[in-house]
């Protein structure tokens, strides 16, 4: 029943309990950094006909919701909102239970647990589309569920561009991030013969995540490498006319990371490699992960049957989302880090 004087919410088909009218959520009404993230009491999120609301559990951190915060690359900010955000509860990443569904939604009932990508998941309660979300296997906690939507997902479609499979030779650079630790364990359970680079205080991570070789970059000179089938780079740091070369000739180079974001459109990378790639015997190639049901179904499949694990670093209390985005915001983490809510 619900609480007296708590209003129902309005083209809400199914509510498992009294829900609260407004809720605990980070926020930030300007563009600014991570660490002026605050906690502020705000409206609970109203589900349209093919929306959910989901009680979030936990949420995942990624590198991009530092750079939504910030409003980078500028050009982006004609989705995001001219002058301030136009969706101030950044976040996107999410696992937790339905509690409502819109009139339209027959997927999804309240008291289901999810996973997947919502509309400010930096909150005790976020809106989802119904098609955006998938039933995480038994077992897997939330905070781990947390961790795969942006970041699993772009590891797998990184591969599949790599044209990663069994017995090929990939070099992962920057294994030990959030991308790095699924793409890891990803082309490992594709049955490639996997190379992760990451600094000294990661070389025990990596080789726990089942990476055949690593190469700590602090000790050996990475632009030396060669023969690679595909390359994975989600740190950005070598010219491309020389990065390159680190595949095989017909290898293919996957530029992830490193997009320069504070400038006006962040691509100056990935348009080189779009134009570079005719000239050379390596295919290099740009990604743009996108947010795939069915990718991240693929994902959840090979945490079910064990091949791969989220390595979640840290998990922050939602107050303290400002220290969590501003940590992950830096480069640094070793996996993911979320935030519990
Ligand atoms: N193109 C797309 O669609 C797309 C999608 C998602 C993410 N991204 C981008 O992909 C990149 C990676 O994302 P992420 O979430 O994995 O980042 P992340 O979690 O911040 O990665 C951090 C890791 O990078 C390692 N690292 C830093 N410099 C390195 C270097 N020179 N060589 C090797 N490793 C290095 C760090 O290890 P140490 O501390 O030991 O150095 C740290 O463990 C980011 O730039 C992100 O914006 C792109």
């Amino acid at each position: 029943m619900p609480r007296p004087g708590t209003p129902p919410i309005p083209s809400v088909k199914h509510m498992n309990t009294a829900l609260p009218t407004t809720i605990r959520a980070v926020r930030l009404d300007r563009y600014g950094s991570p660490a002026d993230l605050e906690q502020h009491e705000v409206a609970m999120p109203i589900p349209d006909d093919h929306q959910v609301v989901v009680r979030v559990r936990a949420a995942g951190i990624n590198r991009g919701d530092g750079l939504a915060i910030e409003g980078v690359p500028y050009a982006a900010r004609l989705s995001y909102g001219l002058t301030r955000p136009k969706r101030p509860v950044p976040g996107t990443d999410v696992a937790g239970t339905v509690v409502a569904v819109g009139a339209g939604v027959t997927a999804w009932r309240p008291g289901d647990p999810v996973v997947g990508w919502a509309s400010g998941a930096f909150a005790q309660f976020a809106v989802a589309a119904d098609d955006a979300l998938v039933a995480p296997p038994a077992g897997l906690a939330f905070e781990e569920a947390a961790a795969l939507p942006t970041a699993a997902v772009t590891a797998l479609q990184a591969l599949r561009l790599g044209g990663v499979e069994a017995g090929r030779r990939v070099l992962v650079l920057g294994a030990s991030g959030g991308v790095g630790t699924f793409a890891v364990q990803i082309a490992k359970a594709l049955g490639a013969e996997v190379t992760g680079v990451c600094s000294t205080r990661n070389v025990s991570l990596v080789e726990s995540l089942g990476a055949d070789h690593v190469i700590d970059y602090t000790a050996a000179d990475v632009a030396a490498l060669t023969g690679y089938d595909a390359v994975i780079d989600l740190v950005g740091t070598l010219p491309l006319v020389r990065a390159r070369r680190l595949a095989a000739p017909g290898g293919t180079y996957v530029v992830v990371g490193g997009g320069q974001a504070r400038s006006l459109t962040g691509m100056r990378r990935f348009a080189g490699a779009a134009m570079l790639s005719p000239f050379g015997r390596q295919r290099l190639r740009p990604l743009f992960a996108t947010p795939k049901r069915e990718d991240l179904a693929q994902v959840l499949e090979l945490v079910a049957a064990g091949a791969v694990r989220p390595s979640v670093e840290a998990a922050y209390d939602l107050a303290d989302a400002a220290t969590a985005v501003d940590f992950v915001h830096r480069g640094k983490a070793r996996g993911k880090v979320v935030l519990v809510a």
